[in-house]
């Protein structure tokens, strides 16, 4: 399966901006995308059809994809403020995140909303990145296994049953990595890959064994060749690293 190589552009870029940075990034990434690998955008809600239009014009038919930075699991409804799959279809999304770690932690989202947002948005034709990833307390507590193991049990709870298994893919991005530009070691990230990995064999049919984990937190231009090239590592989620378009396509390209 392709690398997925995916910018999530936080609770940044206006119009202008993102349709910039897209047309930065198509000149950056030269003529194609390598044939092995994908690229993903998650542009804020506000700017999500404005990308779409600049990804159309400036990388038509190029493996460089849309996606949106959260969804609400229904078909629509009283629900003041939020985005339903279909509005996101609607403005070319291929892909939506669940699960980040800034909505478990400073958003309260439960693992098990997060599941519910997973089952809804794949069955609504959404493909989805599901992050899971520990904090510091956590890991120092030794509960790595414990807490990726009850992520992924809830965040898969009640998955459509005649899914394709590429359309979902893992983020394994640790708390303590997320933007503080402490990017977790090679050891760290092998053992965290294997590991869900492994949680995922158990959960999920056998169809599942060769999804995608992408690593996530501080990948950087210069580590990302490195942390790309580790077993069981098909792809990475880049935060701050991503809004500047030359230090992306670098990531893309690494
Ligand atoms: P970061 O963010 O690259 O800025 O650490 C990663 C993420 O939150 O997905």
């Amino acid at each position: 399966m392709k690398k997925l190589i995916a910018a999530n552009w936080k609770m940044y870029k206006c119009r202008h901006d993102a349709t910039q940075t897209i047309a930065d990034l198509a000149a950056g990434l030269g003529r194609s995308v390598p044939a092995d690998r994908e690229i993903a955008v998650f542009a804020p809600f506000t700017a999500l059809a404005a990308s779409a239009e600049a990804l159309a014009a400036h990388m038509p038919g190029k493996a460089v994809f849309l996606g949106a930075q959260d969804v609400y699991p229904a078909v629509e409804g009283a629900f003041t403020g939020e985005i339903s799959p279909s509005m996101l279809l609607d403005c070319s999304c291929r892909f939506v995140l669940t699960g980040h770690s800034e909505r478990r932690h400073l958003l309260g989202e439960s693992r098990e909303f997060v599941g519910e947002k997973t089952a809804f948005a794949l069955a609504a034709g959404l493909d989805v990145v599901l992050c899971i990833g520990e904090t510091l307390t956590e890991r120092e507590g030794g509960r790595l296994e414990a807490v990726l193991g009850a992520q992924l049990e809830a965040g898969l709870a009640n998955l459509p049953r005649d899914l394709e298994p590429q359309r979902l893919v893992f983020a394994y991005e640790p708390v303590w990595a997320i933007g503080t530009g402490r990017v977790a070691g090679e050891k760290e990230i092998l053992q965290a890959h294997a590991l869900a990995r492994e949680l995922v064999k158990k959960i999920l049919p056998a169809s599942y064994a060769k999804m995608r984990i992408l690593y996530g937190g501080s990948v950087k231009p210069d580590n990302a060749a490195k942390i790309i090239g580790l077993d069981n590592v098909d792809g990475l989620l880049v935060g701050g690293a991503s809004l500047q378009a030359e230090s992306f396509a670098h990531i893309a390209l690494a």
